[in-house]
């Protein structure tokens, strides 16, 4: 009788054979002791490095550092010539006289609150030769402070004709403003762009202030300015030479 199994065939796996290879399997993934204290394998390029190699290294750097550092200028920063020595940095007492004349005073605090008004009427007052007038040659600047204050309080609605031509805009209010500041933005555009020769007192401001709040509120056109306006404003004007406080805008002693 011939056999009815078929010749084995080495590649295949014999089916007939009775061994648990899930067992066997997991017997091989078992780590035995001596594995455990082998030391683990690397991977490729984080092999370390021999003591040997890391030490000559350091050393070589170490030493080339130091001649690089000794010998040249390499590490040399220093932009001064050689005998520089700097010099006492100006303590906060000298950044400008705290006291002085009146006009300078309010002139300089204006500058700053005349940043509200730069980007109308430009950095210079020149304004922008066709929608926003300029500051500078306008009579309504120059003119009765009472009329100046209260555009500047209240804002404009045109028509109005500053030096020889018509604009017909509108300007926003720049209230609110204390009376100093006030003071101050008028003392600037009348000598900075202009030349005046007086300043705007706080105390004229102030009465200009009160104008304000005693008018209904909205923009102001040429009609009422010139109406109810067309004057100066009250108050005790200050010599523009009286020398005051920087700080408080107040007369003070001069040193
Ligand atoms: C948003 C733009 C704008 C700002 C900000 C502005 N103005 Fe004006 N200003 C105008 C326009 C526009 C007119 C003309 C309005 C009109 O046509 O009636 C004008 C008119 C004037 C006038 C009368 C005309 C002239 O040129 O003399 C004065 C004075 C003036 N502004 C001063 C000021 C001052 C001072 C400030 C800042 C505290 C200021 N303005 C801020 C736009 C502005």
């Amino acid at each position: 009788m011939a056999d009815s199994r078929q010749p084995v065939d080495p590649r295949r796996p014999d089916l007939e054979d009775s061994t648990n290879v899930v067992k066997e399997h997991s017997n091989l993934l078992e780590t035995s002791a001596a594995q455990a204290r082998e030391k683990r394998i690397a991977e490729t390029g984080m092999e370390p490095i021999s003591l040997w190699v890391f030490l000559a290294s350091a050393i070589v750097l170490l030493v080339g550092g130091g001649v690089l550092g000794a010998g040249g200028k390499l590490f040399s920063y220093n932009p001064h010539p050689q005998d520089y020595t700097r010099p006492e940095f100006a303590s906060d007492a000298d950044t400008g006289p705290t006291i002085g004349p009146v006009l300078e005073a309010l002139t300089k605090r204006g500058k700053s609150i005349y940043a509200k008004c730069s980007g109308c009427h430009g950095s210079t007052g020149s304004g922008d030769g066709n929608q926003f007038p300029p500051l500078t040659g306008s009579d309504w600047v120059t003119g009765n402070t009472e009329r100046l204050a209260q555009i500047i309080l209240n804002g404009l609605s045109g028509p109005i004709n500053v030096a020889g031509k018509t604009y017909n805009g509108i300007m926003p209010p720049q209230a609110p403003l204390n009376a100093a500041e006030l003071a101050a933005v008028m003392t600037f555009i009348r000598n900075e762009f202009n030349d005046v020769g007086e300043i705007v007192s706080i105390e004229q401001a102030a009465s200009a202030i009160e104008i304000y709040q005693a008018r209904t509120p909205g923009l102001i056109t040429v009609k009422e300015l010139n109406a109810n306006h067309d004057k100066m404003l009250e108050g005790e004007a200050l010599d523009p030479a009286t020398i005051v406080d920087f700080e408080t805008l107040k007369p003070a002693a001069p040193e």
